[in-house]
């Protein structure tokens, strides 16, 4: 399709969101500045580029009157800077927004640097804020230090022979309501990270719990906790249902739709078109909510899969699934050879009677049910069959169509694999040249469990009714995708499975 008219057609589909920009004319002193915290190393829009982003404390400075600013041109935003200073190199400059919370009014100075050639990240790299008081010719001035020397790498410009290795996790805190609650996976991935053994980590969802808590300072404790991981090797955040930015997404929807999402979108940069960004319109979305992004051999895409659970978040599905579809038919498996989908709400999984495992992770497989799409009824409301109703919008047509190899997902809290499935069944018992896609449900990174109420399906091929958190290890050449669940608390092995094309 046309691009502009995709675009256009996202637009259109898209509502009207509260601006995040802060709108008071700033100075040199408005604000006190903090210092650099919660780096993290992000993808960038080729191979060799990447994205620096990090975070500072801004209060509003008591001496300082605010107004209003009203020319649209006006310095408000440029005021501050970014600098990403690599050993042995130069500095990279970016902006640096202040961003104020819609729901708190709580203010971030949100920092991020693209830098086009991160081969030197190994030799260490350092971050500051600078600040000027004019316009964009003015003198740039340093508002807080540098910050330690890390030392980062970036998977880099695959090649025939590469194999990739990358860690992929759900549903994970570093927080624990009472002490031995759960063993969170950051210290095995950082250990992982800092030996070379992962290349980059993807967290599906249901990060912090909840990133938008205590007027964001949950999502700032848990960036602080994994900074030793994201300024070792990129951390890509994808979207679960407690990333909407309010605990029940499904009350009253409409009518704070500007809140939705809003810690999240902040955090990855959707407010300053910087960060996590940068990658996801390299891709061609608009979007943090999908998006998608090549490691080694392998294509990753990233949905939101809360578009088919909550009626007033139906508006969704046209854009992300029009984008879905010419995402994956562009993809050159010569290249590419291995597809996986991040999709939050599991698509095949097992575990009670509730809406989660059976009308929801349906309504994704099979698309909603016309009618339920047609008249806003949440999925959740619907007490009839899905499948077989005129289903608009199903994830398993397009995943059979592509040839999608694994969907990773969480939400239910503990760790099953299916046999390669296709139309709720498996269609065969091991690994080899498989027909179907394998679905791996990893939603016990670092949180309590949900128990296994019911029997295995017909498409389960394991699961670990101990419930130990872990962690993903996906490592691809090839021919062969191994998939190794790794323990959180030992480093030790769960489960391993192959799978191989020959
Ligand atoms: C990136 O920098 C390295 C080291 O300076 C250089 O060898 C390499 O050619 C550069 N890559 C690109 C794509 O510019
Ligand atoms: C697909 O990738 C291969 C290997 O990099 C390349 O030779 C080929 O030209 C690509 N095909 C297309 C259609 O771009
Ligand atoms: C690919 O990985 C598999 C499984 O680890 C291994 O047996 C095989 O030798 C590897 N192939 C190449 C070309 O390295």
């Amino acid at each position: 399709m046309n691009q502009l008219l995709f675009i256009l057609l996202i637009t259109l589909f898209a509502p009207q969101v509260l601006p995040y920009s802060y709108s008071g004319k700033l100075t040199s002193d408005s604000f006190l500045i903090g210092e650099p915290e919660q780096v993290a190393l992000s993808l960038g829009s080729s191979p060799e580029s990447c994205v620096v982003s990090w975070v500072a404390t801004a209060v509003p400075n008591p001496a300082v009157i605010f107004y209003e600013s009203t020319s649209s041109d006006s310095d408000t935003g440029s005021a501050y800077y970014a600098e990403v200073f690599v050993e042995g190199g130069d500095s990279s400059i970016g902006y640096a927004s202040l961003f104020t919370e819609n729901r708190c009014g709580t203010t971030r100075l949100m920092s991020s640097v693209y830098i086009e050639n991160c081969s030197q990240l190994p030799a260490g790299y350092k971050v500051r804020n600078l600040q000027t008081t004019e316009g964009s010719g003015a003198d740039k001035f340093p508002v807080n230090d540098f910050s330690d020397l890390f030392c980062g790498r970036i998977p880099g410009t695959p090649t025939s022979t590469t194999s990739s290795s990358i860690a992929l996790v759900a549903d994970m805190s570093d927080y624990m309501y009472s002490p031995g609650e759960y063993v969170s996976s950051i210290p095995a991935m950082t250990e992982a990270a800092l030996n070379g053994e992962i290349d980059l980590v993807i967290h599906g969802g249901d990060i912090a719990y909840d990133i938008d808590d205590d007027c964001g300072r949950r999502g700032d404790e848990f960036m602080r906790t994994i900074q030793p991981l994201s300024t070792t090797v990129p951390y890509i955040f994808g979207v679960g249902d407690h990333e909407g930015g309010r605990k029940d997404l499904s009350l009253d929807c409409h009518a704070q739709l500007g809140y939705d999402y809003e810690g999240f979108r902040m955090r990855v940069g959707e407010a300053t078109n910087a960060g996590q960004m940068i990658m996801a319109h390299a891709s061609g979305s608009p979007t943090s909510f999908y998006f998608s992004f090549d490691v080694g051999l392998v294509h990753f895409v990233v949905i939101n899969t809360n578009a088919w659970i909550h009626a007033c978040h139906y508006w969704m599905l046209p854009p992300q699934m029009m984008w879905l579809s010419a995402d994956l038919a562009a993809v050159n498996k010569s290249r590419t050879p291995w597809t996986v989908l991040i999709a939050h709400r599991a698509i095949y999984c097992v575990k009670n009677d509730d809406s989660e495992c059976n009308t929801e992770s349906e309504a994704m497989r099979y698309g909603l049910p016309e009618l339920a799409y047609k008249k806003n009824i949440n999925i959740g409301d619907w007490n009839g069959e899905v499948k077989g109703q005129n289903n608009v919008f199903g994830i398993e047509e397009v995943l059979e169509k592509y040839g999608v190899d694994i969907v990773f997902g969480g939400h239910t809290h503990h760790y099953e694999r299916s046999y390669p499935a296709r139309d709720g069944e498996s269609v065969q018992k091991d690994y080899v040249n498989p027909e179907g896609t394998v679905f791996v449900v990893g939603g016990i990174s670092g949180v309590g469990e949900d128990a296994f109420e019911k029997e295995y399906a017909d498409f389960t091929a394991w699961r670990d009714e101990t419930y130990r958190e872990s962690w993903g290890h996906l490592n691809c050449n090839s021919t062969h995708a191994v998939w190794t669940q790794r323990l959180a608390d030992s480093g030790g092995v769960l489960d391993q499975f192959t799978i191989s094309k020959i």
